[in-house]
């Protein structure tokens, strides 16, 4: 059998930030409304403070505006909260974004249902987590997003597909499901405590996995030709001592089995980024009562 294609999402997601960056062009030109985010880190975690200097830089290179608020570790909830009231009442932010995970004494529940809903670009806050089961007007949160695109766009229609989840985590595992339900799926979702994982997974045209645990799916677990989206992103140590990053995917043997597979890194990591600036510039027009751009007839 030839090897799967390889999603590239690396270039999918650079052809949707040029179409958000002349979306945001018309948007300043023809209405004056320049489309904004924010972005709190609270600490000075290494790889969140990567993510949220990539989010600003991304943010900016398509003409929005960015604003970076940075707490020192030990702020209290308190200050995190009235951080986020300002936000919400500033008509030049249009997106809020808290990075996870917050240190351990704020509640991050609390501080997601701070946000207003009509900015929550995440899509965490429970009346858009809601809106997004029940089939209303929801941000969706970025990574399952990113998928849904990537597999509408290799796939076309999904309906009647077998597809599974592996993983039930809020921000990718549970609207995932909602996003494949959506396009009429029969869908499954897994996680630590499945019975006989890789017999659920062998039945899956569609195969997404979340779990955070290095090459955990293996190529015999995959059904011939399926759809495969791998989610993680796990920093692992060779033998040798060299740092390598690897997905939830054993990627050698499922390239020799799978239809199509998203690699790591290039696969889904891009896409959520790119996400994140569409669903600014969507909230930016929901705000403003412009139209709304679509995301790929998804959502
Ligand atoms: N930390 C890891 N992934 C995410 C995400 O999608 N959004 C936020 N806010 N924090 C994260």
């Amino acid at each position: 059998m030839t090897d799967a294609k390889i999603i590239d999402g690396t270039l999918f997601s650079a052809t949707l930030r040029e179409r958000i960056q002349a979306q945001v062009r018309d948007m300043r030109d023809l209405h004056h409304v320049t489309p904004g985010l924010a972005v709190v880190l609270v600490g000075e975690d290494p790889a969140s403070q990567v993510y949220v200097r990539t989010k600003n830089k991304r943010a900016l290179e398509v003409g929005m505006k960015s604003f970076e608020h940075t707490l020192p570790a030990d702020a209290s909830e308190h200050h995190v909260l009235n951080l986020i009231e300002g936000l919400n009442d500033d008509p030049e932010v249009h997106g809020i974004l808290v990075q996870l995970p917050l240190p351990r004494h704020i509640d991050s529940q609390k501080v997601i249902e701070t946000i207003r809903p009509d900015k929550d670009v995440d899509g965490f806050h429970p009346t858009n987590v809601g809106r997004l089961a029940s089939g209303g007007q929801a941000m969706v949160p970025c990574t399952p997003l990113g998928c849904a695109m990537l597999l509408k766009d290799h796939l076309g229609d999904m309906k009647g597909m077998n597809a599974i989840v592996v993983g039930r985590s809020n921000i990718v595992g549970k609207p995932m499901v909602q996003l494949l339900l959506r396009e009429n799926c029969t869908v499954t979702i897994a996680h630590s405590q499945t019975r006989d994982l890789a017999a659920e997974c062998r039945r899956a045209d569609i195969l997404v996995a979340a779990v955070g645990r290095p090459e955990m799916i293996r190529g015999d677990w995959i059904k011939p030709g399926a759809t495969v989206i791998d989610v993680g992103i796990n920093r692992i140590t060779l033998p040798d001592g060299a740092k390598k990053l690897v997905g939830d995917v054993c990627f050698a043997e499922a390239v020799k089995v799978a239809g199509a597979i998203t690699p790591v890194p290039g696969g889904v990591g891009p896409m959520t980024i790119a996400v994140l600036l569409r669903n600014t510039l969507v909230a930016a027009s929901r705000l403003h009562r412009l139209p709304v751009p679509e995301a790929e007839g998804l959502v």
